[in-house]
């Protein structure tokens, strides 16, 4: 059986890292970092509003955020590519409900993830195994972001949106607890 020859583009003498992992690991840096922005923005509305727990939560979301823009960074110090500090867009702290504040972190969980999975098809389409596995990491994190607002979100379709109901979901907010069927901690390993 024949070898497929993959060509990629090398940044000449300085990486393994081709330049179109790259473009796409700076991008994903641009997410995380405008995702935590973003929770910021989250946390200062909650705050406004009296939602304790939801501010709590998005205060230690963003700083997540902030985790997992700094874990790619670092990777591609590492691996001699060249990682950009990225533009963060201003987010004014507005929202319609705290329900709408969870279904646009859904929302942008979910972009997140769609954008991991296009480096990981980019990385095992070159045989870029230091990134595919890496990225691994994030694949796995981003099942438990995505459940954690998931379920956030599925709160109010139970309970609704009257203010006891929004109270009683703020105080269960702490309690939104993703379980890991491979028994690994991701925040553990960050
Ligand atoms: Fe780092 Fe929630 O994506």
């Amino acid at each position: 059986m024949s070898k497929k020859i993959i060509t990629k583009k090398f940044i000449p003498g300085q990486s393994s890292i081709s330049e179109e992992i790259t473009k796409l690991l700076n991008y994903q840096i641009g997410l995380e970092a405008n995702a935590s922005a973003k929770y910021l923005a989250m946390a200062a509305w909650c705050s406004a509003k009296g939602y304790d727990n939801s501010t709590d939560f998005f205060f230690n979301q963003s700083e997540e955020e902030r985790q997992h823009m700094l874990k790619i960074f670092k990777y591609m110090c590492d691996m001699g590519a060249d990682p950009v500090s990225p533009t963060i867009a201003q987010v004014e702290p507005k929202f319609d409900s705290l329900k709408d504040v969870f279904i646009t972190a859904l929302q942008s969980e979910m972009h997140v993830s769609e954008s991991i999975n296009n480096i990981v098809d980019q990385a095992r389409a070159e045989r870029d195994y230091p990134t595919e596995q890496i990225l691994q990491w994030f694949v796995e994190e981003q099942v438990e972001e995505e459940y954690n607002m998931r379920r956030a979100v599925e709160l109010f379709d139970l309970l609704g949106e009257d203010k006891l109901a929004i109270f009683m979901i703020d105080e269960r907010i702490p309690k939104i607890q993703y379980s890991n069927p491979h028994g690994t901690d991701t925040e553990a390993a960050q």
